[in-house]
């Protein structure tokens, strides 16, 4: 395949047809890091059993969930069918996760379609042993829309926990400086202002993040062919505040690798999956350059650039 951008690979048959033919794993079948500390599996999220496979045995401490909300990715179906496949992977994941442990569901909407499922995803997660902590936006810095609506700039991040699991505070800081001074208040008879009195020169993320920029192709985080890619300085904020070192990060629907990425550049292990091999195969691949060149993605190239890969056979367990 030639070294240009892909575009979209869900649209357009005949290439994901010949991008098959570079795939290491088919349907049910899991790729195991020669490094020991990764997992991708060719699975569905809402199988029990393809779930079971994936974890072998062990316990995740955080999941990352981004699952297909758009009509294009999951076909045209119900609110209530999407909710009711939400809620299988909710319990499949639940059954991954340990004792104290965190959640996080990206879920948007496709208000073209009158496709909304937010509020009813919300209420399904009612009946789940989750509680929910946060209600996370964030606000994109480019939006699309016309001029007969609100720009739309937002992607909703839900934030849910069971026991008591790590929260790192510290990573709810961003790289933007505080600018307002003033709020004077009387410490020890003494008055100081916020600077003085704040934990850090700069200002908190909070459940409104304004700082990430959106994946597009002069990124060279961006993985072209791609279409749901999620910036990874959100994911990896989302992995430094809700795990520690050597803890186990899930992600069920793992498109270009984010997740897998994160967790490998934050010293975590990644067990995650796609029912599609094309993109089990993209997340692989992703993982593989950024360990031989420390590049995050391809910016105008693609993952399929080199053909097949020799490292191609390694790993694979059915
Ligand atoms: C919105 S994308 C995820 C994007 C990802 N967070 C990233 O940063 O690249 C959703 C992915 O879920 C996959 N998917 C859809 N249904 C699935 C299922 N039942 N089990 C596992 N993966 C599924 C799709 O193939 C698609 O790649």
């Amino acid at each position: 395949m030639k070294n240009t951008a892909l575009p979209r690979i869900d649209g357009d048959a005949v290439m994901h047809g010949e991008l098959l033919g570079h795939c290491r794993l088919g349907r049910g079948q899991v790729w195991c890091d020669p490094e020991g500390r990764h997992r991708v599996g060719c699975l569905d999220a809402a199988d029990q059993e393809d779930v079971d496979l994936l974890m072998a045995g062990e316990s995740g401490m955080l999941a990352i969930h981004d699952p297909p909300y758009n009509m294009v990715a999951f076909g045209s179906v119900e609110t209530s069918a999407y909710i009711e496949w939400c809620s299988r992977w909710a319990d499949t994941t639940a059954s991954a996760l340990g004792a104290d442990c965190s959640l996080y569901v990206w879920l948007g909407a496709n208000q073209k379609g009158h496709f909304e499922p937010l509020a009813d995803f919300m209420v399904m997660m009612r009946q789940k042993a989750f509680a929910s902590r946060s209600f996370i936006t964030l606000r994109n810095q480019r939006g699309y829309g016309t001029q007969k609506n609100w720009m739309a700039v937002r992607q909703e991040l839900l934030y849910y926990t069971r026991g008591n699991p790590v929260f790192h505070a510290e990573a709810d800081y961003t790289d933007i400086p505080k600018i307002l001074r003033g709020y004077y208040k009387e410490v020890g008879g003494v008055r100081t202002e916020n600077l003085e009195r704040g934990r850090s020169e700069n200002i908190r993320a909070g459940n409104v993040w304004v700082d990430v920029q959106q994946v597009f192709y002069r990124l060279e985080e961006n993985v072209s062919g791609c279409y749901a890619q999620k910036p990874l300085k959100a994911i990896e904020r989302v992995v430094r505040a809700s795990s520690d070192a050597e803890d186990c990060v899930l992600d069920f629907f793992c498109h270009s690798g984010t997740t897998l990425l994160a967790a490998e550049r934050l010293g975590r292990r990644c067990y995650c999956m796609d029912k599609d091999p094309v993109f089990c195969e993209i997340a692989i691949r992703r993982l593989e350059r950024y360990r031989g060149t420390g590049k995050t993605g391809w910016q105008m190239g693609n993952p399929f650039e080199n053909g097949h890969d020799e490292s191609k056979e390694q790993g694979r367990h059915g």
